[in-house]
């Protein structure tokens, strides 16, 4: 790996400069960034969550300790403030790297100083701290400052970069695992859970989101997290699950299917068709990301092309344009095309202004430019809610019913890949390390 010491140096160069300018934009003379207090898991109990530090934190070093500030002020050198632990109940994990300590003046006391006779913002969740330590009021995430540190986060560092590449690494390592103990079979979706995190080496908690493991009709949850205990039986795997490093994430779906493509009229290789054509139609996609392009335009063509796979597979009838412009593919593929990605799973910086009515979840709304990361992952599920509401309608007539009911046992299709913009193309962080994005196995 490029020694990661000198490009955190000129990460921090680089953060430094854009902080000056978004403190000139807003007004301020310098910045307490808080790391963070843990979280009661409720207010009914004494246990707390693991702390997820303030990603803008998060930013300046990969320290994951409640209570830690970084104070920015203008052409002055950049401090850190790291407590010593003096708690006999825990120790905090011991940071990643320490290269930080490099680049920053780092000071093992209880509170940053703050900068007298200047204009002072905290960024930072726990507004009662700030308070204690005397910033008050509207300098408390002040939106204007918010608004251009965020602005600051969108195009990655080569420190950050390298990052992401290896936050792709490692959740390349769970998958892997996954994949062999579902063909192996015998499997529970909750020892498929446990499968990834043993092969990552990463906790539940450390992971960028909890792992989705969808196994047959839980494909259909977007979001399945509540793993079922018993051997799954089902033929289809859907795998969405990341792994951070230095705070940084990873964010990769893919779907397996116990089938053969295409293999006697049956609904397993009917499936498993559709995987394969869904493979080949979302890396179409992601070959279209061009500079200049609004990403909203890729997510509408991402619905002209779900569109065609439906009427393909003869999920829908009618011509491509009328299953796309009659919300048709809308009912199977309801979420957006892809959100930006760094030190959170949907970071900041790429949803300034609203997406159209019609693309409500849609995360990215940007002008696709040089330096982005971002997500390309188109679904097509099987989701009763959305699919009865559909036969209610006139367009419900345009779906093959018979055809939806024998794949609904499937659940659903995703395909998901990290993607840097290029100054033409993109850098595919996710293909470098998992060459195939679903397929009949
Ligand atoms: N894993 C959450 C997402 O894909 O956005
Ligand atoms: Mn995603
Ligand atoms: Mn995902």
């Amino acid at each position: 790996m490029t020694d990661m010491q000198s490009l955190y140096r000129d990460h921090v160069a680089i953060v430094e400069a854009r902080y000056a300018s978004a403190l000139a934009e807003a007004g301020f003379d310098a910045v307490i960034v808080h790391s963070g207090t843990p979280k009661k898991r409720t207010e009914f109990d004494d246990q707390f969550f693991p702390l997820r530090p303030t990603p803008e934190f998060h930013l300046w070093a990969p320290l994951m300790e409640p209570d830690c500030f970084v104070v920015f002020e203008t052409g002055k050198q950049t401090v850190l403030v790291w407590p010593e632990n003096t708690s006999f109940w825990e120790r905090p994990a011991p940071p990643e790297a320490t290269y930080f300590t490099t680049a920053l003046d780092v000071r093992r006391v209880e509170a940053p100083e703050i900068p007298s006779k200047k204009r002072v913002a905290w960024i930072g969740e726990d507004v009662a701290r700030a308070g204690k330590l005397g910033i008050e009021g509207d300098h408390v995430n002040p939106p204007k400052l918010v608004a251009a540190l965020d602005r600051g986060r969108v195009r990655k560092t080569p420190y950050e970069i390298q990052c992401l590449a290896e936050a792709n690494r490692i959740a390349a390592l769970g998958h892997r695992a996954v994949l062999a103990a579902f063909e192996g079979g015998g499997r529970s979706e909750l020892e498929l859970h446990l499968a990834f995190l043993q092969a990552t080496r990463q906790d539940d908690q450390e992971t960028p989101y909890k792992n989705i493991v969808a196994t047959g009709r839980n494909g259909a949850v977007l979001h399945h997290v509540s793993y079922g205990r018993d051997e799954t039986r089902a033929a289809s795997l859907l795998l969405d699950a990341g792994a951070t490093y230095m705070g940084y994430c990873s964010d990769i779906t893919r779907t397996w299917v116990k089938a053969k493509a295409g293999t006697g009229g049956s609904a397993g290789g009917t499936f498993a068709g559709i995987v394969t054509a869904f493979e080949a139609m979302q890396q179409r996609l992601v070959a279209k990301v061009a500079v200049g392009m609004p990403y909203e335009a890729l997510h509408d063509e991402s619905h002209r092309q779900v569109s065609a796979i439906l009427k393909e597979a003869g999920l829908a009838r009618g011509s491509i344009e009328e299953i796309d412009q009659k919300g048709v593919s809308r009912a199977f593929f309801p979420h957006g095309l892809g959100h930006s990605l760094g030190l959170v799973t949907h970071d900041v910086g790429c949803a300034s202004v609203k997406p159209r009515p019609d693309n409500p979840f849609l995360r990215n709304t940007e002008v696709i430019a040089e330096g982005q990361v971002f997500t390309i992952e188109p679904g097509l599920y099987f989701i009763d809610g959305l699919l009865a509401a559909l036969r209610d309608e006139p367009e419900g007539k345009m779906v093959d019913w018979n055809l939806v009911e024998a794949l609904a046992p499937f659940g659903g299709i995703r395909i998901e890949d990290d993607v840097l913009v290029l100054d033409r193309g993109v850098r595919n962080f996710t293909r470098e390390v998992l060459p195939t994005g679903g397929a009949a196995v």
